[in-house]
């Protein structure tokens, strides 16, 4: 009789629990002595590189070490949805560079996200995020994702607010990071959005050939690398300069009024509009050999799909970008099969296997 009363006690107790309720079993993150060195952002220099310099986008906060410590948890906390289920870091996998390996992600009911979760390439440095460019910074960005009806559905971010102050590991992180232990929104972004922009990922092959001319290189991905950068395929005219981004403050950008989102010609009418008139914001090609599947809608499975869409695939419309358009037609690069192997080489000198290694970006919550 005992054992029932209390087996109806735990049931109870479990049906009971909703989004408010912070149960006491809750796993703790497990986080190191000292924290990790998020504010050393190891980032290459101008001297280093031959391209423009780096500069970070003067919008989001300075990153401390405590401040992207308590960021990293609550990225990796399923209370920051509304029942619980999931975390940024269910749809931003770190060995995925921090995409999803599906074409679409499941949000906190299992509903599935209208895009391809991106990955999470140097944000700090980036002007336009999302694929239809709608936040202009990390900082922007960051509770967005926490107010989607599709992926966690908490609406109220004083409720969010509230729901943490409950929970005792955050006193101390939020003691550390800003001086008080009051949870508020505007410290849930800001911790959010330093974790963010301590996410630099310049540790490649590609970067530690790019001072001695590729001598790491095989012949194969210096071929590749000196078709990417062709006038001809003009890969680099678009996924631009260290970030492999888009470039907005320079005039080499044919359109600069689009906010580095172009039309690539997949669809002549585009059921999703993007930006406007089917233009996707432009990604940055790092780490792309463990982004797929690709494009805003995944709908290309793997790096010899995309290039053959650049080949022979493209379709005409009047809101193509003009460096694909030939008169009235689309372009047809017809890259050999020698050059489509090429370029997926080169592609793959872009991984940078310590930022999907890095404890630093890792999840605290698993032991
Ligand atoms: C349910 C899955 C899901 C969850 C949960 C989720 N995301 Fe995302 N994330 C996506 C999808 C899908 C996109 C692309 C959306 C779009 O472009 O319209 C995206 C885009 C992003 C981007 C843009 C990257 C770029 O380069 O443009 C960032 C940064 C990001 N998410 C961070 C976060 C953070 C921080 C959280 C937690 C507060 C989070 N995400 C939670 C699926 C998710
Ligand atoms: C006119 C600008 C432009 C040019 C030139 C261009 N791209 Fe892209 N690229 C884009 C845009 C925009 C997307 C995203 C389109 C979408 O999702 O609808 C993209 C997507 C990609 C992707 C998928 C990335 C992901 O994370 O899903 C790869 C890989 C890629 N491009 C490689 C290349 C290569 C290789 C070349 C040269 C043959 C090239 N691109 C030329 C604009 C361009």
């Amino acid at each position: 009789m005992k054992k029932l009363i209390l087996l109806l006690f735990i049931a109870g107790g479990f049906f009971a629990c909703d989004s408010n309720t912070v149960e006491p079993t809750d796993v703790q993150p497990s986080l190191p002595e000292t924290a990790y060195n998020y504010s050393d952002l190891k980032v290459p220099t101008q001297d280093q590189f031959s391209f423009q310099e780096l500069q970070a986008n003067s919008a989001n906060p300075k990153v401390t070490d405590d401040g992207a410590t308590l960021g990293r948890v609550l990225f990796y906390d399923n209370k920051l949805s509304i029942n619980n289920k999931v975390s940024c870091g269910s749809c931003h996998l770190q060995s995925k560079a921090f995409a999803d390996n599906k074409d679409f992600s499941e949000g906190f009911e299992g509903r599935l996200t209208e895009r391809n979760s991106i990955a999470i390439i140097n944000p700090n440095y980036c002007q336009n995020l999302f694929w239809d460019s709608r936040a202009g910074s990390a900082l922007d960005l960051t509770l967005k994702p926490v107010q989607n009806h599709i992926e966690m559905g908490i609406e109220d971010l004083d409720f969010l607010a509230k729901k943490l102050s409950k929970v005792d590991y955050y006193k101390d992180l939020f003691q550390k990071a800003y001086g008080s232990n009051e949870v508020t929104p505007q410290k849930l972004s800001d911790a959010v959005a330093q974790f963010l922009c301590s996410m630099t990922t310049f540790d490649s092959k590609f970067d530690r050939g790019v001072n001695s001319n590729f001598s790491n290189f095989t012949a194969l991905e210096r071929k590749g690398e000196q078709l990417f950068n062709s006038s001809e395929l003009k890969c680099a005219s678009c996924h631009s300069g260290i970030t492999f981004n888009a470039e907005l403050n320079t005039s080499s950008y044919s359109q600069p009024d689009v906010k580095g989102a172009t039309n690539i010609g997949l669809d002549r009418k585009s059921k999703d509009k993007g930006k406007e008139d089917g233009k996707f914001r432009i990604p940055s090609l790092r780490n792309v050999e463990l982004t797929g599947p690709y494009m805003h809608d995944g709908r290309l499975k793997t790096l010899e799909e995309v290039i053959d869409h650049y080949s022979n695939k493209i379709q005409y419309s009047e809101h193509l970008d003009i460096k694909f358009k030939n008169g009235n037609k689309a372009v047809k690069l017809n890259i050999s099969d020698d050059d489509k192997a090429a370029l997926v080489a080169f592609l793959k000198t872009l991984t940078d296997e310590t930022y999907i290694s890095d404890p630093k970006y890792s999840d605290p919550f698993v032991k």
